[in-house]
Formats: C-alpha cells, sequence, structure tokens
C-alpha cells in the first residue's frame, strides 16, 4: 500500500506552555541513549535550561540541574551514563573550549547537552539539534523544532 507522507521540510514546530515542554523533555530523556549529544538553540530564556532540566530528570538524573553559564560545564551522573550540561555563552575563545575538555566530553560515553552550540564553530560534532523559538502568538509558550 502506498503511504503519502508529509514532506519533512519545512519542519513545523510544537507550540508547547512550560509544563508541556517539561513533560516533551522527560520523555526524551527517557529515550535518549548515551553516548549522545543533543544541541538547545534558541534566544536567552527561550527555555534551554528548562528543557535540559527534563532531559535529564528523565534520563535519571537525581541532582539538582543548574544553568551552567559561569562554569560553562556543569557534570552530573546517571545510572545510565554521565551526564554533561554545557553553556557556551560566555565562552571566550577556542582555547577555552580546549580547557573545559570539549573534545573528551564530546568524544565520550556521555549524554552531552549543549547551550548555545553555534559558539562551538566546526567543533560541534554530530549532534540532534533542538530548537526553542518564542511564540509570537502566546508568550506562555515555546516553539521546540527538533531533529
Ligand atoms: N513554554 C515555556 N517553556 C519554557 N520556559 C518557559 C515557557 N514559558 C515561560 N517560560 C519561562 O521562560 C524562562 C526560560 O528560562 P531558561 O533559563 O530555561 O532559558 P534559557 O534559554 O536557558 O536562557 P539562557 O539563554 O539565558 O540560558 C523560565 O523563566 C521559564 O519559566
Ligand atoms: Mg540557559
Amino acid at each position: 500500500m502506498t503511504r503519502f507522507l508529509p514532506p519533512l521540510a519545512p519542519v513545523s514546530g510544537l507550540a508547547l506552555d512550560e509544563s508541556e515542554l517539561r513533560q516533551w523533555g522527560v520523555r526524551f530523556g527517557e529515550a535518549a541513549e548515551a553516548p549522545l549529544v543533543v544541541t538547545l538553540s534558541g534566544e536567552l530564556g527561550a527555555g534551554k535550561t528548562t528543557l535540559a532540566q527534563a532531559i535529564c530528570a528523565g534520563y535519571e538524573v537525581t541532582d539538582p540541574v543548574t544553568s551552567p553559564t559561569y562554569a560553562l560545564v556543569h557534570e552530573y551522573s546517571s545510572p545510565r551514563s554521565t551526564v554533561f550540561h554545557i553553556d557556551l555563552y560566555r565562552l571566550e575563545n577556542e582555547a577555552q573550549l580546549t580547557n573545559i575538555g570539549w573534545d573528551e566530553i564530546v568524544n565520550g560515553d556521555a549524554l552531552v547537552l549543549v547551550e548555545w552550540p553555534e559558539r562551538a564553530g566546526a567543533r560541534l560534532p554530530p549532534h540532534v539539534p533542538i530548537a526553542l523559538e518564542y511564540d509570537p502568538g502566546d508568550p506562555a509558550r515555546r516553539i521546540l523544532l527538533a531533529g
């Protein structure tokens, strides 16, 4: 039987309120299998850290997950693997990327969540991209685009 599938592009987003976004993240985290690099893109306040917290919860991280804006990288443990949550917003230069152990982190066996991934430039490895955008029609919602 021939099935007509919708075109893959343009991808339509999900308009999610915060609770729905967290639920989506928990399910993603439950399904995630390391090694895996996930990029979280979007403007300031778009919900990248909120989504990272939910993914970590689904991935069985029990420690509180806080924004790594100043440290650049926070490390957590889960029964499933190590988790690195990285925020490159304050990255100053490429040498700093090396100094935080970027190459070892992204080539290791961990689940790696990266905010502001565009700042890693060409050093970004293959990854699952997730983008969050403000919903122009509803301040309580974000548009989530994945894959
Ligand atoms: N639908 C939504 N999804 C996610 N967060 C939402 C939503 N609606 C409102 N918010 C609020 O938006 C804020 C998102 O903050 P968060 O720190 O997750 O953003 P961020 O993208 O990580 O920002 P930054 O670029 O500064 O790291 C939170 O205060 C959250 O309560
Ligand atoms: Mg953040």
